[in-house]
């Protein structure tokens, strides 16, 4: 049976691909986010992932303003990681998992979680920075699917409903017959706000609250509509419905294996969690 052995949940920003191609690591401006990533990076060699499951939101390079699935899920033999516009340098591309993507499908529309099916699809810096940060030499050991949630444009799935996908994503994943090991990332947030009045908005109690729930009381945001998240968090705060995927494909029991917060990372308040299953 294949197997969960956990989660990483991280914030996801253009600015990251440039200063990774600019060698600014150690950077005063970027080290305390960049510290985070090799507990990370440890954690990884310990665990071996076959397959990583990457939930985050596609930020208009598969689905525009015109056509916006609720949620999308990948089923290609590669991604390939095209220009979105950032000038930020292009990755190599990501094995795929065509038949682990398949089963997801079957299993999660079974469910009633009707996703729309992507035989081709290009990732975007949501996929590919959180991939180069866990692995900085850009030979990828994983096979990967993406997972994608629209937190771009109302209405957004409830995080009620998020955190469910990632529940059901669990019972796919324990339905299938191989044993692979997966890691299940969630990028995004945590609060900013690029547009608007509000552009530059950042909540750091709320961040810390939201990080804080995830290992005490992993349903805590689904107390909030999105709309109430969007207040709390900003208009791309609530890419944190992707870590609620994530979060969901845990029991309730987990271990908080290592976090960082800084802020800010361009305009975001850059956060980062990884947890492990209990029990
Ligand atoms: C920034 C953050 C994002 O989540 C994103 O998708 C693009 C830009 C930023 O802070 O610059
Ligand atoms: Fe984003």
């Amino acid at each position: 049976m294949a197997k969960i052995v956990g989660a990483i949940t991280t914030s996801h920003i253009p600015a990251i691909g440039r200063a990774i191609a600019k060698g600014l690591q150690d950077d005063p401006y970027w080290k305390p986010f960049f510290d985070g990533f090799p507990p990370v990076r440890d954690w990884l060699a310990k665990v071996r992932p076959d397959v990583v499951v990457l939930v985050y939101n596609d930020h208009g390079l598969n689905f525009f303003l015109d056509k916006m699935p609720t949620f999308a899920i990948g089923a290609a033999p590669q991604y390939r990681n095209a220009d979105e516009g950032w000038g930020i340098p292009t990755l190599p591309p990501f094995p795929g998992d065509p038949a682990l993507s398949w089963h997801l499908i079957e299993s999660l529309v079974g469910e009633e979680f009707d996703l729309t099916t992507c035989q081709e699809m290009v990732v975007d810096h949501a996929f590919t920075l959180p991939m180069a940060l866990c692995w900085p030499d850009l030979k990828w050991p994983v096979r990967t699917v993406p997972v994608c949630v629209n937190t771009v444009q109302g209405p957004l799935p409830s995080a009620a409903r998020c955190h469910r996908l990632g529940q059901a994503i669990a019972r796919a994943v324990a339905g299938w017959p191989g044993d692979e090991r997966i890691v299940v990332m969630g990028t995004g947030g945590l609060s900013h706000q690029l547009d608007g009045e509000r552009a530059g908005f950042i909540n750091k109690d709320f961040d810390l609250q939201f990080m804080e729930s995830m290992t005490s009381d992993p349903s805590w945001a689904t107390k909030y509509t999105t709309h109430e998240l969007v207040e709390l968090a900003g208009t791309q705060g609530v890419e944190l419905l992707n870590w609620l995927v994530a979060r969901g494909t845990l029991p309730e029991k987990v271990r908080r294996a290592h976090s960082n917060y800084h802020i800010p990372i361009s305009n975001t308040a850059s956060g980062l969690m990884v947890l492990e299953p209990l029990g």
